[in-house]
Formats: structure tokens, sequence, C-alpha cells
């Protein structure tokens, strides 16, 4: 199984950002941990981070025919993109869209995430346990198909 990673804006600074929020583990480290439990799955993991919108709709295209699943943290564009909404909805493998944070519980313009609407499911509010949770659940959704 093959597995697009996309970390989009602002991720590149977890480990310094907003530390009560986010936590202290940096992205190299939440994609350390990501990448062992894939390695132990057996599973090939492409790890991107971007902060541009488009990159984030150009990589979900570049895995058409090559990937069997996305985890994608939009990030902020999650309350705003309705344009990587309809990339999750256009790739026909499933997506799953991953918050550090739980979105729900925060500002009240963070709990709407539009890309969510179109994710295939969505994990939040586990620090980067949300990736390797994300992870769990795509090799349970391709096993079952
Ligand atoms: C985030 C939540 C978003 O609201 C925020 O803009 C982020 C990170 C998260 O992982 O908790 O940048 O996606």
């Amino acid at each position: 199984m093959n597995l697009l990673v996309i970390h989009g804006p602002n991720l590149n600074l977890l480990g310094s950002r907003e530390l009560a929020v986010y936590g202290s583990a940096t992205l190299a480290e939440v994609d350390r941990a990501l990448s062992d439990e894939a390695t132990r799955l057996g599973m090939k993991l492409e790890i991107h981070q971007t902060a541009r919108e488009g990159e984030i709709i150009e990589l979900l295209h570049s895995g058409i025919d090559r990937v069997d699943g996305a985890i994608v943290n939009p990030a902020a564009y999650s309350h705003t993109s309705r344009a990587i909404a309809d990339a999750f909805r256009a790739v026909p493998y499933p997506v799953v869209e991953v918050h550090l944070s739980n979105i729900h519980a925060r500002e009240e313009w963070r709990r709407t995430s539009v890309t969510a609407e179109a994710a295939r499911g969505i994990v939040a509010g586990f620090g980067p346990r949300s990736y390797v949770a994300a992870l769990h659940a795509l090799v349970e959704v391709g096993e079952e198909s």
C-alpha cells in the first residue's frame, strides 16, 4: 500500500508554534513516528509539506493511479478551501483529514471544515497520534475494498 501524506501551511513550524495548542513535537518527529508505524505495517509513505493551496491540489492529483490513499492536514485551508474539497472528491482513493488539535473545541471559525465534507473521514484532537490513527483507518478501509 502506498500513501500520500500532505501537511499544509504553518505545520513546518510545529515544535515552536503555539505550543499549548499543538505540543512540542516537531514535524520531523511527527513524520518519524508515522514512518515507523508505516514500516511496521509494510506500507510506503510519500510525505510533503507546503504552504500553497494549489500545490496541495497538484499533489493530490499526482497520486491518481499511484497511491491507495492520502492523509492530509490542510491546516487553515480546511476552513476555507472549496478547491481542496473538490480535489478530495476528484481523486479515486480515500482521503483522511487529520488535525492535531480538536478543531471542534476551538474558535467558532475553526469548527467548520469544508474539506472534511469531502474526506472519507477525519481524525482530530490526538496530536501526532491523529496521523497514526489515520494510517490505521486507511489500512482497514483498504482491506474492506
Ligand atoms: C490544524 C487546525 C487548523 O485550524 C489550523 O489552522 C492549523 C492546524 C491542526 O492540525 O490542528 O494550522 O489543522
